[in-house]
């Protein structure tokens, strides 16, 4: 039996129906494993994702209600709710919105979406996207701390022709990629810089001084892209973000996402921060800026405004964490503090195997092999009850 498009929606996997389509992925993989476990009983639906990193509190319950009041408006694009949005970004994050200055004029209020400091995006991969496509057209070489996650090296994969050569910059256990290390291996060829602090996968954190300090001595037209989708559950003595660095410089912009802290992956927003100028240079174009859901945008503003619900993720988020290092511990393995929503874990060996029989019982985590890390695991956050179903599984199949 063969799981179809409704089927996945249903299973609230929507991010996995437009991506199974290549057998060479592991989403190709899920697919077959959440069919071969249905035909021994296991329904899709209970299938318990430690491997997206969204957020298993769903989504603030003022987005969901504007969600039932304006689904109504699905016939419509969504330019006036982005614009809005988009107004509500700025503010939030003390930074001037224009208006354009004719409002008579057809594309006046377009342009309030790609020449202010954030510009919308459908979700924070189109922006990754088109800064990987940007920079492959330049030629040269890129910067990456690896691990990492891998967006902008799989979109050059993906091109026909790749003209530009990854530098990375290796993290090992104890060890953290220093800005000097990062900066030795640039020359005025380097493009990009691509940093994700708090770090995807391992968790770990840039100081605000080493950032500063990158962009101080970087080469001044690479651009340095600091990804902040996880900044929501850092700790706010450790991690600052660097919109306000990203807004006064060129070449250095900000992504942000609303998939992770605010629970909307399946709706597609994010942004990047930057100075109109570094856009500009960037001939970016996003969908975002043109195309919006206008449900995905009323249900953003809403989500916005609902710290609560912001504030109980990264509490459900920070007491799973602590369980998560208790756990693993107990195991003999290595987990490290987290400063996301997801764990890194040392395995001094390769767990693919455990990580195969875990996905026998409908229960997903990633193997570090994604990374070019074999002996490591990632476990994301999920409900009380989610990781209680792992904990006893994990624990049995590591005992073989
Ligand atoms: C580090 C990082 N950046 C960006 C994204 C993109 O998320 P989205 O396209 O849903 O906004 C993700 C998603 O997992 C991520 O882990």
């Amino acid at each position: 039996m063969t799981l179809t498009r409704r089927q996945a929606m249903k299973m609230g996997v929507a991010g996995l129906a437009g991506l199974a389509l290549s057998p060479t992925n592991s989403y190709g993989r899920y697919f077959r494993i959440l069919e071969e476990n249905k035909k021994r009983g296991m329904a899709p639906e209970d299938a318990v994702w430690l491997v997206f990193n969204v957020n298993p509190l769903g989504s603030s319950n003022k987005a969901y209600d504007v969600m039932r009041r304006s689904v109504r408006l699905s016939h419509h694009y969504g330019e006036y709710h982005g614009y809005e949005l988009l107004r509500n970004l700025h503010e939030m994050h003390g930074l001037k919105f224009s208006d354009m200055e004719n409002p008579d004029s057809y594309f006046a209020r377009y342009a309030a979406f790609n020449q202010n400091p954030i510009m919308l995006g459908f979700g924070g991969t189109e922006f990754l996207q088109a800064i990987a496509r940007h920079a492959n057209d330049q030629g040269g070489n890129y910067v990456e701390i690896q691990p990492t996650y891998g967006e902008i090296t799989g979109t050059i994969n993906r091109l026909p022709k790749v003209r530009i050569e990854r530098r990375s910059v290796h993290e090992t256990v104890g060890h953290e990629a220093s800005p000097e290390e990062i900066l030795a291996k640039t020359d005025r060829n380097t493009r990009l810089i691509h940093i994700i602090n708090p770090s995807n996968p391992t968790g770990r954190v840039y100081s605000p001084e080493a950032l500063v300090y990158l962009m101080d001595n970087k080469p001044p037209e690479t651009l340095l892209l600091i990804d902040e989708a996880y900044i929501h559950y850092a700790p706010s003595n450790r991690v600052k973000s660097m919109i306000g660095e990203a807004v006064s410089r060129e070449n250095v912009v900000v992504l942000r996402t609303m998939s992770k802290a605010y629970g909307l992956a399946a709706k597609r927003v994010g942004y990047i921060v930057g100075n109109p100028e570094t856009f500009k240079s960037m001939a970016l174009r996003p969908m975002g800026g043109y195309y919006q859901n206008p449900v995905a945008m009323l249900m953003a503003k809403e989500a916005l405004g609902d710290k609560k619900f912001v504030e109980k993720s990264v509490n459900h988020a920070n007491s799973v964490k602590a369980r998560y290092l208790d756990y693993f511990a107990e195991l003999g393995l290595r987990p490290r503090p987290s400063a996301t929503s997801f764990m890194w874990v040392h395995t001094d060996r390769d767990l693919s195997g455990v990580v195969r029989e875990l996905e026998k019982e409908n229960i997903f985590i990633k193997s570090g092999h994604q990374y070019g890390e074999p002996n490591h695991i990632r476990v994301s956050i999920g409900t009380n009850r989610q990781v209680n179903r792992f904990f006893n599984i994990f624990r049995d199949k590591m005992k073989g």
